[in-house]
């Protein structure tokens, strides 16, 4: 008998795509996971109706609804852990996560980031590849740990910057080759199981 598969939670900000990516993936049993909730910080997005359209569970918790980020926090945690996730993928997630949500979850999130880590971190790493007029760049999914874009790499893919490239055609091609890379990798610690050693992250156990 194959093991039940493993239980994604995904949060998201914006249009969706690697979701989209991820729940195409997830119709195949082989894949070896499901996605069992989507969540965001905002209302309104493609990336929730994506979610709707393949009847997952979606919840919304705003920073604006909440006294404090601290209890933002506490409560992202505590709605994601009640659907008891294996994994969360923070896809295109334009948050965050504080040190509440990673001391209980922490070790199981995982974030994709649209830059070769650690080469421009941070809520813009496609505008500033191209600014520092690099040939290549790429995206990096790694394990979330408490700074920014800086946890133990999982998978990298890279991508290289064409002459006459804007922010948003880098970024384009850079969101082909990271659905692939995230599918990819999200199936394999999905169906292996992985490991952290230090900086290291290996599939199996
Ligand atoms: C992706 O390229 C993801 O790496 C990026 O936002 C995009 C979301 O696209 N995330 C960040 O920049 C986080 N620092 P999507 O909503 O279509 O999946």
């Amino acid at each position: 008998m194959p093991a039940a598969p493993a239980r994604l939670v995904v949060l998201v900000s914006g249009s969706g795509t690697n979701l989209q990516a991820l729940l195409d993936a997830a119709a195949d049993p082989a894949y070896g996971a499901r996605v069992v909730a989507v969540g965001a910080d905002r209302e309104g997005i493609e990336g929730l109706r994506r979610a709707e359209r393949a009847g997952v569970p979606t919840f919304v918790r705003k920073v604006g609804q909440f006294t404090s980020r601290e209890h933002w926090d506490r409560a992202l945690a505590d709605t994601v852990a009640a659907f008891e996730p294996d994994l969360v993928v923070l896809a295109g997630f334009m948050k965050l996560v504080g040190p509440e949500f990673l001391g209980r979850l922490g070790g199981r999130v995982v974030n994709t980031h649209p830059a070769l880590s650690p080469s421009f971190p941070g809520m813009h790493g496609p505008a500033d590849a191209l600014a520092y007029g690099v040939k290549v760049t790429g995206a990096t999914l790694f394990v979330v740990d408490d700074g920014v874009d800086t946890g133990p790499i999982v998978a990298q893919v890279p991508v290289p910057v064409e002459e006459g490239d804007t922010v948003e055609s880098l970024h384009d091609r850079i969101k082909v080759a990271e659905r692939a890379m995230l599918v990819d990798a999200v199936g394999r610690m999905a169906r292996e199981g992985f490991l952290v050693d230090g900086r290291t992250v290996r599939f199996g156990t």
